[in-house]
C-alpha cells in the first residue's frame, strides 16, 4: 500500500468561525482565505477525535467550492487516521440523504457542505455544518466547542493524496483510511421507498390522479427528484424542471417561497396546471407545497399531513405527539388537541426537534421556515414532505385547494404572514430586540387600533429530554382576539441583521375563511411594526421580503 506524507502545518486562529443556526455560512471569498476551511475542519477534528469516530459521512449541495472544499476535508480526515469517510459521489448528498446515510451506516458524524437556500456562485456563499450520530444537526454544545477549538488551534495536518476522483464509485485505501465513495441518491430513494406506498402512488401517476410539477431549482434535488418522481413512480418526464445541479443554482436563489420559486407559482395558475407544485431548496431539506391556484403555507402543511397522518403507512399505527417551532403557527396545535397528542413548541431550528424524535414524544415536525418532517430521518426533508401530499392527494382524490378548504372548516384558519426586513445594521438590529425585550411587561393592556395586547414574553426553551434551556429565542407578543406577532433576528444570513416579524391571525370555523392571508394580516403588521419601532429604528418602512 502506497504511504502518502503527513504534513503538519502552523496555522493562525481566525475569530469569525461561530457556527449559526444552521452552521459556518460565510461567502465563498471569506472561506478561500489562506487556511479557513482548514482550520474548521481540524478543529471539528480535534474536538470529536476524542470519541474515536469511526465513520464520517461526508457531502455536499454541489455549489461552488463543494468539491474543493470535500477534496481538503479528505486530505485533512486521511491525515487525521479517521478510519472511514464515506463520501457521495460527485459530491452531491443533499442533507436529509445525508442524515438517512449517518444512521442508516451508524456513522458518527456527517461534514455537509451547504449554504442552504443562500444564493451559490463565486461571489455566493458557502457553508459546512455537521450532523451527530443520531443524523441530526450538531447540538449547541459541539458546535460551541469547535469554535472554541477554532479560536485557539495552532496547527492542521494534511495528507498528500494529491486529487481524488469523486466520479466513480470506488473503495480508495489512503494510509489509515478508508474512502468509500458511493451514490448518495439510491439509499435515499430506497428509504422512501420503505416509508410510502410506491405501487399505489405509481397507479396513481398512470391513472391521472397525481401529476406533478417539482422545481428542483438547479440545485442538489434534481437528481433525487428526476429519479423518485420520474424513473420510478412514472411522473411525466417534464415535472421536474431546474433538474441538474449547477454550481450557481443558474444564478438563482433556491429558497422555496412565493418570491424565489415565483416560476412555479406562475406555472400553478395555469390552466393546464398539474394538482401538485412543489419544489425544494439548495441542499435539499426545504418544502413548498402548491395546489392548482392554492399556496399551502407551511404551518399548514404541518397541519394538513397531522389531520391526515393515518393515510401515510409510516403513521399508519397513529402517532404520539407532534412539534413546532415557536414562530410556526397554531394551525397543528388544534390538530393535535383534536386527536388528544401532544404538541411540542420549540427554538427556531431543526436541531430541537432531535432529542423529541430520538425520545419518541413526537414522530411529525415542522416550521414556518418551509421545513417538514419526520422521524425517518433527523433533518427535514423537502422531497418526503412532497410524496406525504402525493400520498394524501391521491387517497383523497380532491383538488389541494378543496383538501385547504375542508382543514379551515374543520379547524379555523391561521392567517399567516412573515415580513423580513434584511440586511439591515447589526448594531440596529440589536437594539430593536433589546427595546423590545424592556418594553415587554408595559405592553399587556395597551391597545393598538383593533387590538389589545394580551401578554407579551421573550421565548425560552427547556427541553424535557435533557432539561437543557435554550433562552432568548424571540418575542412573542400576544392579543386578547387570538392573534400573535413574534419578532427574532434570524440566525442565518451572511450579510448584516435580517429582522422576521411573524404575523398570526385567527379566524374561527365559522369567520371568513376565503381571504387572501397577507391582506388580512396588514392590519395586526402595522401594529407590530409600530410595537418594534422598526421604522425609528431600522430607517426601514417596508419588508423586502413578505412571505
Ligand atoms: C435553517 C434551519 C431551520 C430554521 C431556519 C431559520 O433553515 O435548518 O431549522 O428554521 O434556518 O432560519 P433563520 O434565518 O430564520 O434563523
Ligand atoms: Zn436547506
Amino acid at each position: 500500500m502506497h504511504d502518502y506524507g503527513v504534513k503538519e502545518y502552523s496555522t493562525v486562529p481566525y475569530t469569525d468561525q461561530k457556527p449559526g443556526t444552521s452552521g459556518l455560512r460565510k461567502k465563498v471569498d471569506v472561506f478561500k482565505q489562506e487556511n479557513y476551511l482548514a482550520n474548521f475542519v481540524q478543529s471539528f477534528l480535534n474536538v470529536i477525535k476524542k470519541d474515536k469516530p469511526h465513520l464520517l459521512v461526508v457531502g455536499g449541495d454541489g455549489r461552488y467550492f463543494n468539491l474543493e472544499a470535500i477534496q481538503t476535508i479528505i486530505r485533512i480526515a486521511v491525515a487525521n487516521e479517521i478510519p472511514q469517510l464515506l463520501i457521495a459521489k460527485g459530491g452531491i448528498l443533499s442533507t436529509p440523504a445525508a442524515s438517512h446515510w449517518i444512521r442508516k451506516y451508524q456513522a458518527d458524524a456527517g461534514i455537509i457542505l451547504s449554504a442552504s437556500h443562500n444564493p451559490a456562485g463565486e461571489d455566493g456563499d458557502f457553508g459546512i455544518k455537521f450532523n451527530g450520530a443520531n443524523g441530526a444537526p450538531a447540538p449547541e454544545s459541539l458546535t460551541a466547542a469547535v469554535y472554541e477549538e477554532s479560536t485557539q488551534i495552532s496547527a492542521y495536518q494534511t495528507a498528500d493524496v494529491g486529487e481524488i476522483d469523486l466520479n466513480e464509485i470506488q473503495d480508495i485505501y489512503l494510509n489509515k483510511t478508508e474512502l468509500i465513495i458511493r451514490d448518495g441518491v439510491v439509499d435515499y430513494v430506497h428509504h422512501m421507498a420503505s416509508l410510502f406506498n410506491f405501487e399505489s402512488l405509481m397507479q396513481g401517476f398512470e391513472s391521472g390522479t397525481l401529476s406533478i410539477l417539482f422545481d428542483a431549482m438547479h440545485a442538489v434535488t434534481g437528481p433525487y427528484a428526476r429519479q423518485l418522481l420520474v424513473d420510478v413512480l412514472g411522473a411525466d418526464k417534464t415535472s421536474v424542471f431546474n433538474a441538474y445541479p449547477k454550481f450557481d443554482f443558474g444564478g438563482g436563489h433556491p429558497d422555496p417561497n412565493l418570491v424565489h420559486a415565483a416560476e412555479l407559482v406562475a406555472k400553478m395558475s395555469e390552466d393546464e396546471a398539474p394538482v401538485l407544485g412543489a419544489a425544494s431548496d439548495g441542499d435539499g431539506d426545504r418544502n413548498i407545497i402548491l395546489g392548482k391556484n392554492q399556496f399551502v403555507s407551511p404551518s399548514d402543511s404541518l397541519a394538513v399531513i397531522l389531520e391526515h397522518h393515518r393515510l401515510l403507512p409510516q403513521f399508519a399505527e397513529g402517532i404520539s405527539g407532534v412539534a413546532r417551532s415557536m414562530p410556526t403557527s397554531t394551525a397543528v396545535d388544534r390538530v393535535a388537541a383534536s386527536f388528544g397528542i401532544d404538541c411540542y413548541e420549540t427554538p427556531t431550528g431543526w436541531k430541537f426537534f432531535g432529542n423529541l424524535l430520538d425520545d419518541e414524544r413526537i414522530q411529525l415536525c415542522g416550521e414556518e421556515s418551509f421545513g417538514t418532517g419526520s422521524d425517518h430521518v433527523r433533518e427535514k426533508d423537502g422531497l418526503w414532505a412532497v410524496l406525504a401530499w402525493l400520498t394524501i392527494v391521491n387517497s383523497l382524490k380532491l383538488p389541494v385547494s378543496e383538501i385547504m378548504a375542508n382543514h379551515w372548516a374543520r379547524y379555523g384558519r391561521s392567517y399567516y404572514c412573515r415580513y423580513d426586513f434584511e440586511g439591515i445594521n447589526s448594531d440596529s438590529a440589536n437594539h430593536l430586540m433589546a427595546a423590545l425585550n424592556e418594553s415587554l411587561t408595559s405592553l399587556a393592556g395597551q391597545d393598538f387600533g383593533q387590538y389589545r395586547v394580551e401578554r407579551a414574553d421573550n421565548f425560552s426553551y427547556s427541553d424535557p429530554v435533557d432539561g437543557s434551556v435554550s433562552a432568548n429565542q424571540g418575542v412573542r407578543v400576544y392579543f386578547t382576539d387570538g392573534s400573535r406577532v413574534v419578532y427574532r433576528l434570524s440566525g442565518t444570513g451572511t450579510v448584516g441583521a435580517t429582522l422576521r416579524v411573524y404575523l398570526e391571525q385567527y379566524t374561527a370555523a365559522d369567520g371568513d375563511l376565503t381571504g387572501d392571508a397577507a391582506s388580512v394580516t396588514k392590519s395586526l403588521a402595522e401594529v407590530a411594526l409600530i410595537i418594534a419601532k422598526v421604522e425609528e429604528l431600522t430607517g426601514r418602512s417596508e419588508p423586502d421580503v413578505i412571505t
